[in-house]
């Protein structure tokens, strides 16, 4: 290998341990700010035990009318509808944010989430995320995994179980997954959020596939 080579291999490897710190300090990190006093809000009910266990009663008010498509308890039993169960809370409130403010698209969502209230939307919250996914799938790809280890795991975390701020996909839905891979990466619309476009703008349908079958099928 002569010197020129090592200089590529070394620059490329710059950038991406550039793409990811910034990925980790800037994009993964931001909270959406006009969320956050709702979010403050949430996270106090979810460590108090006792407010916790009041809010999934109370939330029986609004689950009722999200059964029949995200299942009785998180576990969507539709392959085009997103499994709630053990997604994490900010990302499920910031979503349901999204689909009230007409930030991501889906029609029947925008419609139903602007009639719920906070409360409604912090109760949810606290049930859809006290309760545990089971994998969609059991085929896996050891393909996916390594794609996800180098392109994915430095954002929604080396067992895909996401934080706080980047949803779970470990155990989701592989239809859902696929059909919201392929939306970031055309840019169609329907989501918007930058570093997934530019995460994503690389991947071949036959990577989408891999991926996805890797990531239904984790825990
Ligand atoms: C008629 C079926 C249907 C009903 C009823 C429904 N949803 Fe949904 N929901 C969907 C579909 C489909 C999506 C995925 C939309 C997309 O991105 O294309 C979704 C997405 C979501 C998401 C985003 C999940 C993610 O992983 O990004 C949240 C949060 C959500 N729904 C909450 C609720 C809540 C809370 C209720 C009840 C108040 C509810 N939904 C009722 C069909 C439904
Ligand atoms: C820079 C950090 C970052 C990287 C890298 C990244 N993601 Fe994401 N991803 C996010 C965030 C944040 C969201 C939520 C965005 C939104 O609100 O639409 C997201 C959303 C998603 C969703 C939608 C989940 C749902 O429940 O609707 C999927 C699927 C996804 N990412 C898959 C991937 C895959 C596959 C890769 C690797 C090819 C990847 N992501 C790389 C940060 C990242």
């Amino acid at each position: 290998m002569n010197l020129s080579t090592w200089q590529l291999k070394l620059s490329s490897a710059g950038l991406c341990g550039a793409l990811a710190l910034l990925a980790s300090s800037a994009w993964a990190q931001t909270p959406a700010p006009a969320l956050s006093p709702l979010d403050a809000r949430m996270k106090q009910v979810l460590a108090d035990p006792k407010a916790s266990a009041a809010a999934v009663v109370a939330a029986k008010k609004v689950t009722f009318l999200c059964e029949v498509c995200h299942g009785v308890d998180g576990n969507s039993s539709k392959p085009d509808v997103p499994n709630l169960g053990g997604q994490n809370p900010s990302y499920l409130l910031t979503q349901m944010d999204k689909f009230s403010r007409g930030l991501r698209h889906y029609q029947f969502m925008e419609g139903l989430m602007k009639l719920l209230s906070e409360d409604d939307r912090i109760n949810a919250t606290v049930f859809y995320a006290t309760k545990t996914v089971k994998p969609a799938t059991t085929a896996t790809s050891a393909a996916g995994k390594e794609l996800f280890a180098m392109r994915c795991s430095m954002c929604h975390g080396e067992h895909a179980r996401g934080n706080e701020n980047t949803p779970r996909l470990a155990g989701q839905q592989q239809q859902y997954l696929k059909m919201s891979v392929t939306r970031y990466r055309d840019r169609t619309g329907e989501r918007i959020y930058e570093p997934m476009s530019t995460m994503t703008a690389q991947l071949k349908n036959s990577d989408i596939d891999a991926l996805t079958a890797y990531l239904s099928s984790l825990e």
